[in-house]
């Protein structure tokens, strides 16, 4: 009789869709990382601003511009980070606002840069004030002030710095302050990838990780994904499991969508906490508008996870619109969840992910 294997998720076993970071992506990460302009794909309009931008001040022979990255998690800001140090030739400093507490600690750091260095800040806006009001002089004239001694005999030495090009990335591009923001002169927005562009990225992924991927498997995979390259490599992971468990290890469309079933991802890329956001804006409060800590408080999550995590996605492909009295259901959400929608529910809001 044929048993199922032990060590397989039951029905109702998730796989994460968040798209941070999750221990389990973080060697597999690093492996899959584009190191050149030319393996990353996607964002074509950044990537071309981004290669005149840095090819325009090697051929000058200035340092180039400082750069700042925002959008949601997964995106590819640090790998964009990494590339930028690659096509430069340049070592790249790495560290994170969280980390930058004290102005000393940015100061040890950047006097520690030689010429044409780059110094990648993650997690930029979460700098404390003080680090951030020295980096304003550091980025401009490439000199920091550091204070010695405390109270009146306290005298601030000038202390000069190595050019260097600052690349800060963020989640939250509205938390970081004017003065800062102002100081980029190359400022990038990561958009959400299409379909196509994660069917892209999944193949190369597959190529590094030696997984037999056809043409329909990535289909089905990139379809899932949520926009999020970090999301299709995960679920491509898991896929590989299955295919290998199961099958004889190739990864056609009948295996990815067995196994995204079993791990509760549909055929947009929703799982279950998606669904529940929608479902119960739709039968609790038919439609909206209604606030989001009411919805999270409805599905049983913080606030701050519907927001960061699902509501994104779902304002993306036009599921969820945010009004000033609450966040609605689009008709594209009531259709989704198999129901017709009323009348005053709004249209789809922003053009779907899947309408190429
Ligand atoms: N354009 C891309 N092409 C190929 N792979 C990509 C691309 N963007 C991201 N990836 C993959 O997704 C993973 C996550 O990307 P990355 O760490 O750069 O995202 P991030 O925007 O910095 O996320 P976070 O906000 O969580 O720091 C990378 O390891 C890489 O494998
Ligand atoms: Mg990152």
């Amino acid at each position: 009789m044929y048993e199922e294997p032990q060590d397989w998720p039951a029905p109702g076993d998730s796989v994460s869709l968040t798209p941070q970071q999750e221990p389990s992506d973080q060697d597999v990460e690093t492996s899959l990382r584009p190191r050149k302009l030319g393996e990353f794909v996607g964002q074509s309009r950044v990537r071309e601003q981004l290669e005149l931008v840095l090819h325009g001040a090697l051929r000058r022979g200035d340092q180039p511009d400082h750069v700042l990255f925002s959008g949601p998690p997964g995106l590819g800001k640090t790998s964009l980070s990494m590339i930028i140090a690659a096509e430069l030739g340049s070592a790249i400093r790495v560290t994170s606002g969280p980390a930058l507490e004290k102005p000393g600690d940015l100061a040890a750091m950047l006097s520690n840069l030689t010429e044409g260095d780059v110094l990648f800040i993650d997690e930029i806006h979460r700098i404390a004030r003080p680090a951030e009001e020295m980096l304003y002089l550091a980025m401009e004239d490439y000199r920091v002030d550091v204070v010695v001694g405390k109270g009146p005999g306290a005298t601030s030495i000038p202390l000069e710095l190595a050019p260097f090009t600052l690349v800060g990335a963020t989640t939250r591009s509205g938390s970081l302050t004017g003065p800062l923001r102002d100081r980029f002169g190359f400022t990038a927005h990561m958009e959400f990838y299409t379909p196509a562009e994660l069917e892209l990225v999944v193949r190369r992924s597959a190529g590094i990780l030696g997984v037999d991927l056809r043409d329909d498997g990535a289909t089905e995979i990139a379809t899932r994904s949520r926009g999020t390259p970090r999301i299709a490599n995960r679920l491509l992971r898991r896929v590989r499991d299955y295919a290998e468990v199961r099958s004889d290890g190739a990864v056609t469309r009948e295996i990815a969508r067995s196994a995204l079933d079993v791990y509760d991802v549909d055929e947009i890329g929703l799982d279950r906490l998606d669904r529940a956001v929608l479902r119960a804006l739709i039968r609790s409060f038919h439609g909206g508008p209604v606030g989001i800590s009411t919805l999270a408080v409805a599905v049983g999550e913080e606030a701050t996870t519907v927001e960061e995590v699902c509501e994104p996605y779902l304002v993306r492909i036009g599921m969820l619109a945010r009004t000033p009295r609450g966040r609605v259901a689009t008709a594209a959400a009531w259709n989704h969840l198999g129901m017709s929608p009323p009348e005053h529910a709004p249209g789809e809001a922003q053009p779907s992910l899947f309408e190429e």
